[in-house]
């Protein structure tokens, strides 16, 4: 499509609804429901410490990254066997499926689970069996193993070593958890290991850290992608590189609202991200925890912002340039986004 007309601002949201898109930065313990949460906790014979779901909700108020990690980690407490895993895999991919979500590429955490006497076999076997489901819903659905960066470059070794077994079963590994004071080249030798492996390369950066962190991220680590990288526009060489080199940031705006990178919605970078021509995209992050899941992250950054149908498009290109689905599957997707869009201009 080569130009796109404007469309009335009451019609953006559901052309932001219905496009089909691709999420590329979902941890798939951030779309633990607090309803879920408890209907496993119960399951397992687990007591969690508090009365209920609007109570649990209700602490769903945090200052900073960390003060959300500390929630997060908790609730994920609750998932123990296969079929937990595979049930929370596939709660989030119906969701997605509503939200025209046709790819998914899913962060898990397996040493928030392995710590916990929990198998890498449970973990991973419980999400593959849901990505496998994924397709009948019309989602093509993949798995990045993340490191935990608060932990050392030692136990990550060892996460690879206990997940080798299911080398298929995953197409990359991530880097996320507590960002400052943990900067990318502290896991230097173990993505070196994993780029060797054949895996695709990612990692959190830049979103409570510095620029400096993007770098080390792109020339240390490697990675083809950065997640959130919302603190490269202080860095006018980063932004250079970055859009020259189409590397892709996975933006998650409510994320940086909730964990208050930015003060307010309105205040939110991505704008300006896309403006300067980086590949950016939109995500949801965490979605149980942040009040939204992918389409009220466009829907709402739109509302806040005032980007408009072009912003949308390119969004949504973005999100399948930026994915590691093979170049014809992504062929077919942008030209189902190009009849949605010819469609609502009509
Ligand atoms: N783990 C889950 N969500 C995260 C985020 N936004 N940043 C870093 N680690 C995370
Ligand atoms: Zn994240």
């Amino acid at each position: 499509m080569p130009s796109i007309p404007d469309i009335p601002a009451d019609r953006l949201p559901d052309l932001l609804r219905a496009m089909p898109k691709a999420e590329l930065h979902i941890h798939i313990e951030g779309s633990l429901e607090p309803e879920l949460i408890f209907a496993l906790a119960q399951r397992n014979g687990l007591s969690l410490p508090y009365p209920g779901v609007e109570a649990l909700r209700q602490a769903y108020a945090f200052s900073d990254l960390q003060s959300f990690l500390d929630i997060y980690y908790a609730g994920a407490g609750v998932l123990q066997t296969e079929q937990d895993f595979y049930e929370m895999g596939m709660a989030y991919l119906k969701r997605a499926a509503a939200d025209h979500v046709v790819r998914a590429e899913i962060f898990f955490d397996p040493q928030t689970h392995t710590a916990r006497g929990v198998s890498m076999e449970t973990v991973i076997q419980g999400l593959h069996r849901a990505c496998r489901d994924g397709a009948a819903l019309g989602v093509s659905a993949e798995l990045i193993l993340c490191f935990l960066r608060h932990l050392s470059e030692k136990e990550a070794f060892e996460t690879l070593e206990q997940a080798l077994p299911y080398r298929d079963l995953f197409i990359g590994v991530g880097l996320d958890s507590s960002e400052l004071g943990h900067p990318p080249e502290k896991f230097a030798r173990v993505f070196a290991r994993c780029g060797e492996l054949g895996l695709r390369l990612v990692a959190h950066a830049g979103e409570e850290g510095p620029p400096a962190y993007v770098w080390s991220a792109l020339d240390v680590l490697k990675v083809e992608r950065i997640d959130h990288g919302v603190q490269s526009v202080h860095d006018a060489a980063l932004m250079r590189r970055l859009a020259q080199e189409r590397i892709p940031l996975t933006v998650c705006p409510l994320s940086n609202l909730k964990l208050c990178v930015f003060p307010t919605l309105q205040a939110h970078n991505l704008g300006a991200l896309l403006d300067a021509g980086l590949v950016a995209t939109v995500n949801s992050d965490d979605p149980a925890y942040f009040g939204g899941y992918v389409n009220d992250n466009y829907t709402q950054t739109f509302a806040a912002t005032g980007l408009n149908a072009a912003h949308a498009y390119a969004l949504a290109k973005n999100s399948f340039e930026a994915s590691f689905a093979e170049a014809r599957q992504k062929q077919q997707w942008r030209a189902a986004l190009d009849a949605a869009f010819e469609q609502a201009t009509r």
